[in-house]
């Protein structure tokens, strides 16, 4: 079906099909007055609405009018823990009480207890969770996300999560890319030995996730008291050597080499990275890996620090903002809310946070090529703002902002007609 969206202002975020760097990441496109001409889920034209309208097909679209607001490329958030039994309440009312994310795993709680409660969960129910949180992320103006597994930590357990994510990715109109993060934490028929338990993850678990389909990326936590550079490194090695694209929680808590092993294995993307030095930054860059940034969950835990963000945009890494939706550190699906710790707390300005929650978090996943930008030939993922100034958006924090969202153009969410 054909469709003209007219009376918008676009953040096209239109340019070369690369990851924005420096100052290309203030660049966003606006287009005042402008047009988006869709049709089989592409977009046909974007731009000036004279423009869009002097196009063939226009006249044969039904026509929507979007009111004077801002239309963007819907959310790409390249970094989730979506699969999980229950919240972890526990461990939040023991943060008020002043205990550390670190006191908290080791009396039991953290992502152990999320894998003990996931060990309990048949794959139904974990889906059922899921499901409903696919509508919470589109109904916030996210039409794709990355999805990790990694609350299993054995092979059934894994592979559960992995299949339950199959599942609800074919019934949602939500994206949904699958990652495979065997090496999360080591369960507890491993303590001690998490290099044993690493070949076992290659060994009896990696070819089944190859022969299912199960996953597009491998992840690893390469942190103190978790996975070493060179566990981390084998895992996500024999992931690489199987076909999985390469992705690292780095430099969370600690400086733990994760960085320079995403820059060595040629990584899409290091995440977290609060304790990154310059050597790692420079590394990052000369590898084109992306800079994952997940202040919702500095924001979530308390932490007076947040990930040095200044340093590594003005270094020249590209940046993308995710939510690291998980229950442990932060419950947040809204990128929105995302957007909004970014400005405040890595003093990244509205329009850098803009371009790394869409072009630059579309790369991160390898999808820069579809995803991202409001130009002809990509896929019509597209989020209508209730607001007219880019700036609003980080702004009015804490806000749903989302008054319509398009995924491959169909309208998934909307509070407001659009007809004309
Ligand atoms: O990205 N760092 C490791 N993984 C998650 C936390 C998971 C959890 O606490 O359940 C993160 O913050
Ligand atoms: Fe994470």
């Amino acid at each position: 079906m054909k469709q003209l969206i007219v009376n918008a202002d676009l953040l096209t975020f239109s340019g070369p099909d690369a990851p924005r760097a420096g100052a290309e990441m203030r660049s966003v496109g606006l287009v005042r007055g402008g047009a988006v001409l869709i049709d089989g889920g592409k977009i046909v034209s974007a731009g000036p609405r004279d423009m869009v309208q002097r196009h063939p097909d226009a006249g044969k679209a039904r026509l929507l009018d979007a009111g004077g607001r801002l239309l963007m490329p819907g959310f790409v958030d390249c970094h989730t823990h979506p699969v999980f039994a229950e919240p972890r309440l526990k461990d939040y009312g023991l943060r008020a009480r002043g205990k550390t994310y670190r006191e908290i795993a080791e009396e039991g709680g953290g992502i152990l207890s999320s894998v003990r409660a996931v060990r309990g969960t048949t794959a139904e129910e974990l889906a059922r969770g899921l499901f409903e949180r696919a509508r919470r992320f589109l109904e916030s103006g996210t039409t794709t996300i990355e999805a990790k597994s990694g609350y299993g930590l054995d092979p059934d357990s894994e592979l559960k999560m992995l299949r339950a994510i199959k599942t609800v990715a074919a019934g949602t109109p939500l994206e949904i890319l699958p990652t495979f993060l065997g090496a999360h934490a080591v369960p507890p028929e491993y303590a001690g030995r998490p290099a044993e338990y690493v070949r076992m993850l290659c060994a009896d678990v990696l070819p089944v996730v190859v022969q299912e389909d199960l996953a597009k990326f491998v992840d690893a936590f390469c942190e103190e008291g978790y996975f070493s550079a060179q566990e981390a490194g084998s895992f996500l090695l024999a992931g690489k050597n199987a076909g999985f694209g390469v992705r690292v929680h780095a430099e969370q808590l600690s400086r733990s080499g994760g960085s320079l092993l995403a820059a060595k294995l040629g990584a899409l993307s290091a995440d977290h990275l609060d304790r990154v030095e310059d050597e790692d930054i420079r590394a990052l860059k000369e590898a084109g890996v992306v800079a994952v940034l997940l202040p919702g969950s500095n924001f979530f835990l308390g932490l007076p620090e947040f990930p040095p963000a200044r340093r590594i945009l003005d270094a020249g890494v590209p940046v993308a903002l995710a939510t690291d939706f998980n229950p442990g550190t932060c419950p947040c699906w809204n990128m929105q809310a995302i957007l909004s710790i970014a400005v405040s707390r890595l003093k990244m300005t509205p329009e850098e946070a803009l371009t790394a929650a869409t072009v630059n978090a579309a790369h991160a996943l390898g999808l820069g090529k579809t995803h991202g930008r409001l130009e002809p030939g990509m896929q019509a993922d597209l989020l209508l703002l209730d607001c007219r100034d880019l700036r609003e958006i980080p702004y009015w924090f804490g806000a749903n902002l989302a008054a319509a969202v398009f995924k491959r153009g169909n309208l998934v969410h909307s509070t407001t007609e659009l007809r004309i």
